[in-house]
């Protein structure tokens, strides 16, 4: 598979001298199943990264955060958990055709995103809507996932890709199989979970580990937003020392229930809402969202508010990434919003009608400043997310 993507010889003798450095680079072995499947080095490190004590600031630990965070089964995380949950995260052989891991969607360098409208599957099909940004899974305070939010928890999302006929395209049988034809996985499990036992409920807890452990909270708006109490007063109502006229006036607009408003959705600590909406992208929504799962007719066309923490790096932006720019995401809210049945609350006026904010063009500029504020490197550069596979 690494061989094949190579073409130029001196690129072919790199990677030699490579797998000739770690003796063990890449091996076919076969499974029960019969078919081969590919061995690639590791590298990890030998002390664990620190995922289960992240210095959060106190506005992610206070009871309220605390109770939004929504963990199954205790499945609590730990540093030898989720650096299993790493490793499942990038591993190949989770996809039918060995080609694809999660990390081939959920980039680390977007956020954990994908940077096209729709993300390509193991066998090239497309998948039905925008690839999801993984920014604070923990902190979702209903607990649900998904853009119609269909997995209850994250413990069950986790597993869904993998099943996915166009995403990964496996059984959880196979993948389970596959799992324990690879050597590194019996003392990942052992440090894990006691033992060396592979099951998919096992892969299902690292997994989910591991997307708990990416958390947001050193961006430019953190260090503005630590200097502040918890609860905070009205974030409209101060300005941040560190950000600069922008990016206050943006703050501003964001969060005053008389300017643009935009916190009354993505108003949590970590800027997304208590339960899903509709923000009026289409009259009559094509794809029915929520109301899809649910039969509710009062739900069709409502969608999970994802969180905008690194919002820069994630587009193209909503369910079916119809938006290439933060520009044009601020556009729709200016001007562009529909007459939606199912409309929320806070996008419309007193009589009904969409509540559009015909913003000028500094505000525009300023709402896009302000969410620049939210982007924040520390993870999109930490090595403990990245892939560990030896490439
Ligand atoms: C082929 C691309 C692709 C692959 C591979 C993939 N995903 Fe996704 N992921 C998506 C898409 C698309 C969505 C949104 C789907 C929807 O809502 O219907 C999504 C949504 C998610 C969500 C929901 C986030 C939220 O806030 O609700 C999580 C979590 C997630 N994926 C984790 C994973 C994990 C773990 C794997 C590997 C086991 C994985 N994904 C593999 C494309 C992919
Ligand atoms: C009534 C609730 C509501 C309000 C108010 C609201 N949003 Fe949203 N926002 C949503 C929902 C729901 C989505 C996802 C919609 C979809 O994809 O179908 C979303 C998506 C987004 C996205 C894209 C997220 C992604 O990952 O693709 C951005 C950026 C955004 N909103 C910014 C804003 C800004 C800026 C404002 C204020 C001008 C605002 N929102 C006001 C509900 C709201």
């Amino acid at each position: 598979m690494i061989l094949q993507k190579l073409s130029t010889p001196k690129n072919l003798v790199i990677v030699l001298s490579i797998c000739l450095l770690f003796s063990n680079c890449k091996k076919d072995i076969t499974s029960t199943a019969g078919s081969s499947i590919s061995e690639v080095a590791l590298s990890l490190p030998v002390n664990t990264y620190n995922y289960s004590h992240l210095a959060l600031p106190a506005y992610l630990l206070s009871s309220v955060i605390q109770g939004q965070i929504n963990i199954a089964n205790g499945n609590t995380v730990t540093d030898n958990g989720a650096t299993l949950g790493r490793v499942l995260f990038y591993e190949k052989n989770l996809s039918k055709t060995q080609t694809i891991s999660c990390g081939s969607c959920h980039q680390q360098s977007n956020a954990f995103s994908d940077t096209i409208v729709l993300s390509k599957g193991f066998a090239g099909g497309l998948t039905a809507r925008n690839t999801m940004t993984l920014m604070n899974t923990a902190y979702y305070p209903d607990g649900k996932y998904f853009w119609d939010e269909r997995a209850n928890t994250l413990e069950i999302q986790v597993l869904a890709p993998v099943q996915n006929v166009v995403e990964m395209g496996m059984t959880l049988d196979s993948m389970v199989s596959r799992l324990q034809h690879l050597s590194y996985y019996p003392s990942l499990f052992t440090k894990a979970f006691g033992d060396p036992t592979i099951t998919s409920d096992r892969v299902s807890l690292a997994l989910a580990q591991f997307l708990r452990s990416i958390v947001s909270y050193q961006s430019k708006f953190d260090i503005g937003r630590q200097s502040l109490a918890t609860p905070a007063p009205p974030l409209d109502q101060v300005a941040f020392a560190n950000f600069t006229a922008q990016e206050n006036r943006g703050k501003q607009l964001f969060f005053s229930p008389q300017l643009a408003n935009c916190a009354a959705c993505h108003g949590t600590e970590t800027f997304t809402a208590t339960k899903p909406q509709n923000n009026g992208l289409d009259l009559v929504s094509a794809d029915q969202g929520v109301g899809g799962i649910t039969g509710l007719p009062q739900q069709i066309g409502n969608f999970k508010v994802p969180s905008l923490k690194n919002i820069a790096l994630t587009a193209p932006y909503m369910h079916d990434g119809r938006f290439t720019s933060l520009d044009q995401v601020v556009e729709h809210y200016s001007t562009g919003i529909q007459a939606n049945r199912n409309l929320s609350g806070p996008l419309r006026n007193p009589d009904g009608t969409p509540r559009l904010l015909n913003l000028s063009a500094d505000d525009k500029a300023a709402l896009v400043a302000f969410l620049n504020t939210l982007t924040d490197t520390n993870i999109t550069g930490d090595i403990k997310y990245s892939d560990p596979f030896v490439k």
